[in-house]
């Protein structure tokens, strides 16, 4: 399987990546749905990733985005990460496109050199301020209060997509864009269950796209893909991408 996924992606001419918090997991990052050790097994995404959880209790959903900001700044890129920075300069040097999709808010990807990268459900690092809409990167970690509290007086918001929120709009146009145009697309790390990043799938396959998953378990896209393979992306990545980059 490990080399008929390398000969769908050697010949791509237009690579679109969608990654999940399964790509993090070997850095130390905790995923959200995996039993017993995701976030969503510990805390309940109601309580703490909706507008309506921030407006109840700011200082709680504050600090709890904040010890995963502390928590980010500990880990580092993995294998994985590391290998889809060289596959995108691998694309970029031959001459082709390549666009990595991410609903990580945990930023390795760019921490390990990948330079094409659109945040489909926004960051950690950037903060906002509810108030007058002020944004910023935080890299200093943690913060002295909880929320933070901008110029303006007012409270500041982690810079993330929570539940029933817009992605957003550039990040979603920019991806539909690239998945229109792509003939492999590559799903890693991803339990694709959360809207629209779960129906990517079904955009490029429908343009005719080869359509590839790397994933520990399966998934609602396992049976719908040309190619699924279940593993670690921290250790199958890297044997792909070197097959790719070192043989011509
Ligand atoms: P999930 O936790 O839902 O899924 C992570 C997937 O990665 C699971 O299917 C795991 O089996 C798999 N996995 C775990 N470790 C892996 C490894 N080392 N290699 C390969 N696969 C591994 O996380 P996401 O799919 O990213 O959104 O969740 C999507 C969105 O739901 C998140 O962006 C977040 C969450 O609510 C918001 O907060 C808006």
């Amino acid at each position: 399987m490990l080399n008929e996924i390398i000969e769908c992606v050697r010949p791509a001419r237009s690579l679109v990546v969608l990654t999940g918090a399964g790509v993090s997991a070997e850095s130390g990052i905790p995923t959200f749905r995996d039993a017993l050790t995701g976030l969503w097994a510990n805390f309940r995404a109601e309580e703490l990733a909706t507008p309506e959880a921030f407006a109840r209790n700011p200082e709680m959903v504050a600090r709890w985005y904040d010890e995963r900001r502390a928590r980010c700044a500990t880990c580092v890129p993995n294998p994985g990460h590391h290998a889809l920075a060289t596959l995108e300069r691998h694309f970029v040097d031959t001459g082709r496109d390549f666009v990595l999709l991410t609903q990580n808010v945990d930023r390795l990807h760019q921490r390990a050199g990948s330079q094409r990268v659109i945040e489909l459900h926004g960051t950690l690092w950037v903060w906002r301020c509810i108030d007058c809409g002020r944004e910023r990167e935080e890299r200093v970690v943690p913060f002295a209060s909880h929320p933070p509290r901008c110029e303006c007086g007012g409270l500041r918001r982690p810079g993330v997509v929570w539940f029933g929120e817009m992605l957003p709009a550039d990040a979603l146009e920019q991806a539909y864009t690239a998945l229109a145009g792509c003939d492999v697309f590559l799903s890693l790390g991803t339990s694709a269950i959360v809207e629209p990043a779960a129906s990517f799938v079904y955009l490029a396959r429908d343009r005719g796209a080869t359509t590839i998953e790397i994933n520990l378990q399966s998934t609602p896209i396992s049976g719908v893909v040309d190619h699924s393979l279940s593993g670690k992306t921290g250790e199958l990545l890297p044997q792909i991408v070197e097959q790719l980059v070192m043989k011509i």
